[in-house]
């Protein structure tokens, strides 16, 4: 959190605190944080190359309303390989990121269906989380915030030839999200990375991880939600498929209070807890939010006031 927002410097403060930041080696790539005057508004002006950040009109997170949602008969099951990685879990001083290790992982994870066109390969994960659990995804439903979003990364690998070569080209990126709620048990992929964490408390620490399965993490469910979108950190490029599973994974409040441990900061300048890494919501702009979710078929009533009440019992809040 805060890593600056306790003094409001205004724009003056920016460049008071490039002039800082210079002092250090502190590459651009690192040159942001959630909130305070390097946060998620100022993003597209501290760097001509995020501009996208500040004037994109394809921006994600957005709100996901239910009553907008378009069935759509032509979106096909999506499929992950089962097989499971190798890789490496760090705190990035921005959130918690696993990348899979392509030395040791014989064969890719690919990704494809749902409302691809083209296969894509398993390349990260990342992880965003509140500081209480009323506040922590980047993609809301109807409002309503999850207290953490797991978002699993993949790159165009009929196009392309890596994750940093595709992600600020067409089609580059699919990104497969999945919302947290808290329960009893947790999702069993998840413990991969909570029993790390004492690995990982300050910013630029790792741990390997062998055996990640990466399909274990996804819920038992065949419906999402699908719209066209950019990265949600900076340059914010909008080469993203989301795909947005519509039932939560659980995590526990022990593993939660575990992740709110985490320092953003090294262990020498530390700034303060690691969470509430999201990026607020951004605007639709006309774009259409798909889903193979068929209300008409799948509710117990046509209705059309009932969809709302049958999503969410049905589906996402159970
Ligand atoms: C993978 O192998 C290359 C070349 O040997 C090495 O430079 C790199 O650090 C390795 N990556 C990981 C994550 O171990
Ligand atoms: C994944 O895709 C690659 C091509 O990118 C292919 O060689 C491989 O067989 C696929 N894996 C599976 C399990 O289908
Ligand atoms: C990604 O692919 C591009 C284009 O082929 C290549 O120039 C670059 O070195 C690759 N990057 C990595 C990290 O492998």
């Amino acid at each position: 959190m805060a890593t600056y927002s306790s003094v409001y410097l205004g724009i003056w403060g920016v460049f008071i605190l490039i002039l800082i930041q210079e002092s250090r080696p502190v590459s651009w790539d690192e040159w942001w944080t959630y909130d305070g005057i390097s946060g998620p508004a100022f993003w597209g002006l501290i760097n001509p190359e995020w501009s996208l950040c500040n004037k994109g009109r394809r921006q994600s997170p957005v709100n996901l309303e239910p009553q907008r949602l378009l069935y759509d008969r032509n979106l096909q099951p999506l499929q992950l390989d089962k097989h499971r990685v190798s890789g490496v879990l760090s705190n990035t001083g921005h959130g918690v990121v696993f990348a899979v290790n392509y030395n040791d992982t014989r064969h890719p994870v690919n990704i494809t269906g749902g409302p691809l066109s083209y296969r894509y390969q398993f390349h990260e994960i990342h992880l965003h989380y509140g500081m209480r659990d009323d506040i922590g995804s980047e993609h809301a439903v109807d409002g309503y915030k999850f207290p953490a979003e797991i978002q699993i990364f993949g790159f165009n690998s009929d196009l392309y030839n890596n994750f940093s070569d595709a992600v600020n080209r067409p089609q580059g990126i699919v990104a497969v999200s999945l919302l947290l709620q808290v329960g009893d048990l947790s999702n069993s992929a998840l413990r991969f990375f909570t029993e790390q964490l004492n690995h990982i408390q300050y910013a630029g620490k790792s741990t390997g991880i062998q055996n990640f399965p990466v399909l274990e993490l996804l819920p038992r469910t065949k419906h999402y939600m699908t719209y066209e979108g950019s990265t949600t950190m900076p340059a914010c490029h909008e080469t993203t498929t989301w795909i947005i599973l519509n039932k939560p994974i659980y995590i526990t409040k022990q593993q939660l209070i575990g992740l709110r441990t985490l320092v953003q900061g090294e262990a020498e300048h530390s700034k303060g807890p690691l969470g509430n890494n999201y990026r607020p919501t951004q605007s639709l702009h006309h774009r259409p939010v798909r889903t193979n979710i068929n209300f008409n078929v799948e509710g117990p009533q046509k209705c059309p006031t009932a969809y709302r009440d049958i999503y969410y019992k049905a589906n996402s809040w159970e």
